[in-house]
């Protein structure tokens, strides 16, 4: 387990590039290989994620050269994977096992998909009741949970309304529609990234979204190409974060993914008073990308709940975490997804926030997190319970604590974002 010792800082400066989107990365890796020729992805994520994905694509016969931020994928064709020797391993990643089990339902060879401790706790049922709704056949470990096994057949398709809100089980959906014999449709509650509707165009098949339905035409075409990924706003999240802890801070961060579907949290800080800037907006492969600019300011706070909650699910944890530094403390409701992430992120966030003083008040759908009345944060011992986001965001809330931290398993941030502990190393000031 290795521990990272983090010092209070006095300010966070500089300019920052991004390591490639988690989310579009899997995407663009996955469509890649069921295109037809050679997709090259610049400023692939480096993410031990997205490192899953293309280690489970190699094992369907892909043929995969990846080399840093950088990946060149030999398309197979929509029907040119191969029969996997062993079971795939999908490591820490929900959106590698969601979203390839949609692939491999429709194949014409059966396959065993698994991960590690924290993603066989996962609930599966939620891809596995629509995917048997389209024919699919696979098993689960009591539960609905994985390892799952997946006996490959023919799948018709399906009009399918999400229970909950999850970008994750609509694009296992939509990959099992391209192999299904008929149009396949999603009705969402709340529009969830849309990042595999935009690259599903971009390789050349055709989706309609209307109205909070998308719906996709089997057996498209892929046409394999060359694309740039984004910077991830997700971990963007923690260096605005750092700026609006740490006074007379000023960050710049370029190339930064700004779909709408993904930049809730920037309206919602914006809102609270954070001083963060847009320039350089620019269209790229169908993904809205710019650079920000943030400097410090103390942010009112305030309540997240309600809809924009499946909007910003993987930035709350940052959110929460600034809770001490704001004039009302955040409250966030509606969230109680946050307890089947990575670890039970609810949990995780209100212990590792009492462990540094802060008053929290956990509700099963989310948490309150009082604000500067009820004092400073001091340094602690942090387990961030093998969850990267959860050791980041307290990462960011012990540089503005009162004494030294340490967080414990802080390598667990490379599983989105490897360079992330350097990287503030390089742009705090302490
Ligand atoms: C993701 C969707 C979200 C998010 C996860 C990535 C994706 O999960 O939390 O980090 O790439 O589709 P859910 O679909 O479970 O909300």
């Amino acid at each position: 387990m290795s521990k990272k010792k983090v010092s209070p800082g006095k300010k966070i400066e500089g300019v920052v590039e991004l390591p490639g989107d988690k989310s579009i990365s899997h995407r663009y890796a996955i469509l890649g290989a069921l295109a037809e020729g050679p997709t090259e992805i610049s400023n692939y994520a480096s993410a031990a994620d997205c490192r899953s994905t293309l280690e489970c694509l190699g094992r369907l016969g892909v043929a995969i050269k990846s080399k840093e931020r950088f990946a060149r994928i030999e398309g197979a064709g929509l029907s040119g994977l191969a029969s996997p020797r062993r079971a795939l391993d999908a490591g820490n990643s929900g959106t590698t096992i969601r979203l390839l089990t949609g692939v491999l339902a429709g194949q014409s060879f059966n396959s065993t998909i698994t991960g590690d401790k924290s993603l066989r706790r996962r609930p599966m049922r939620r891809i596995l009741d629509p995917l048997s709704a389209m024919g699919a056949e696979i098993a689960a470990q009591d539960g609905g949970l994985a390892p799952l096994e997946i006996h490959g057949r023919a799948l018709h398709g399906v009009e399918y309304k999400l229970p909950v809100a999850s970008a994750q089980v609509k694009s296992a959906i939509l990959l099992a529609g391209l192999f299904a014999d008929g149009e396949t449709s999603v009705c969402e509650p709340v529009c969830t990234r849309d990042h595999l509707e935009i690259a599903l165009r971009e390789f050349g098949a055709a989706v309609q979204a209307a109205k909070g339905v998308v719906r996709v035409t089997p057996r498209p075409r892929l046409q394999g190409r060359a694309l740039m990924v984004p910077g991830d706003l997700s971990s963007a999240v923690f260096f605005i974060g750092a700026a609006l802890v740490l006074p007379g801070s000023q960050v710049i961060i370029h190339n930064v993914g700004l779909n709408p579907t993904r930049s809730r949290v920037l309206d919602v800080l914006i809102s609270m008073g954070a001083p963060i800037h847009v320039a350089a907006l620019q269209m790229r492969d169908g993904e809205l990308v710019g650079d920000l600019s943030i400097g410090h300011a103390v942010l009112s706070g305030g309540e997240i709940s309600g809809p924009q909650v499946a909007e910003l699910i993987d930035e709350l944890p940052m959110l929460a975490a600034l809770g001490p530094f704001t004039e009302q403390g955040i409250i966030i409701r509606d969230a109680k997804e946050l307890r089947v992430k990575e670890s039970d992120r609810i949990t995780a966030l209100a212990e590792s926030l009492r462990a540094m003083g802060a008053q929290v008040e956990e509700f099963p759908d989310g948490l309150h997190v009082g604000g500067r009345s009820c004092g400073r944060l001091c340094g602690a011992k942090i387990d961030p319970r093998g969850d990267h986001r959860i050791a980041m965001a307290m990462a960011i809330a012990a540089l503005g604590a009162e004494g030294d931290s340490v967080i414990l398993d802080a390598d667990c941030a490379s599983i989105s974002f490897p360079e992330f502990f350097p990287t503030l190393e390089r742009l705090v000031e302490h």
